[in-house]
């Protein structure tokens, strides 16, 4: 199994251990999985449709508990839905992005210098008064992402982010979120099923029967999951 160096001195940003879970009875989902993200990179988890990449973020957003295991991740965090009409709730792009400041009991001057440089990171400043029907796909997911970085989040989960975008805008989140890992020193999981994703990642997971099978170097990853397929 390949695996990437770790960096020295640093405690992983997430760490799954030996987590058991089901959904139901005499149905397991996961099985003793275990991995672990290190801090400041962008890996990704790959698994056929059903093999409890959901349930696993759900896991590390602590939606629901395991049966028997643990899992750490570090705080602040995010979650990034694969639909965006799912997540932002509030008329306008800054409305939106103040609404998930509420809890920090920030000045209206905080709220707004955190709104604006959030917006900033994602390139989307001049959208601060935009009604959120008015955006695109694209634009919302990053409208999503910028609400984590208000929040001034060290960890974004990410739900097949890109299921619902056009080729062109897929490949643009990917590579602002690979940007924004290295820039902010972020981490970043990203689940997903779209190979050509790999390439913009730092390392990546495999999901198989509820526990992850093989993990490391993605384009050895890649090349171990279209082996797989062609079989
Ligand atoms: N809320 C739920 N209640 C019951 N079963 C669920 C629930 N969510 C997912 N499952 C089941 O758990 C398994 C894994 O689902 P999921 O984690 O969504 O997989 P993936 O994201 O890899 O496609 C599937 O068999 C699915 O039907
Ligand atoms: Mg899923």
């Amino acid at each position: 199994m390949a695996t990437l160096p770790q960096k020295l001195h640093q405690p992983p940003a997430i760490t799954v251990d030996n987590i058991c879970f089901s959904w139901a009875v005499d149905a397991p989902i996961l099985k003793k999985c275990c991995l672990e993200v290190p801090r400041g990179e962008f890996w990704m988890l790959l698994g056929n449709n059903g093999s409890g990449k959901s349930t696993l973020l759900k896991l590390l957003a602590g939606l629901i508990t395991p049966n028997s295991g643990t899992v750490a991740i570090n705080s602040p965090f995010g979650f990034v839905f694969q639909n965006p009409d799912h997540q932002l709730v509030m008329p306008t792009v800054g409305a939106d992005i103040a609404f998930g400041l509420v809890k920090e009991h920030l000045t209206y001057v905080e709220v707004r210098e955190r709104v604006r440089e959030a917006l900033s990171a994602v390139n989307l400043l001049e959208l601060e008064r935009r009604p959120i029907y008015a955006l695109s796909g694209g634009q919302k997911q990053r409208i999503a992402i910028a609400g984590a970085l208000a929040r001034h989040c060290e960890v974004i989960l990410f739900d097949e982010p890109t299921a619902l975008l056009d080729p062109d805008t897929q490949i643009e989140l990917v590579q602002q979120v690979q940007n924004l890992v290295k820039v902010r020193g972020l981490t970043a999981l990203w689940v997903t099923h779209r190979l050509e994703e790999l390439d913009y990642c730092d390392g990546a997971f495999l999901l198989q029967q509820g526990k992850v099978i093989a993990q490391g170097e993605p384009q050895a990853l890649k090349a171990k999951v279209l082996a797989t397929e062609s079989h």
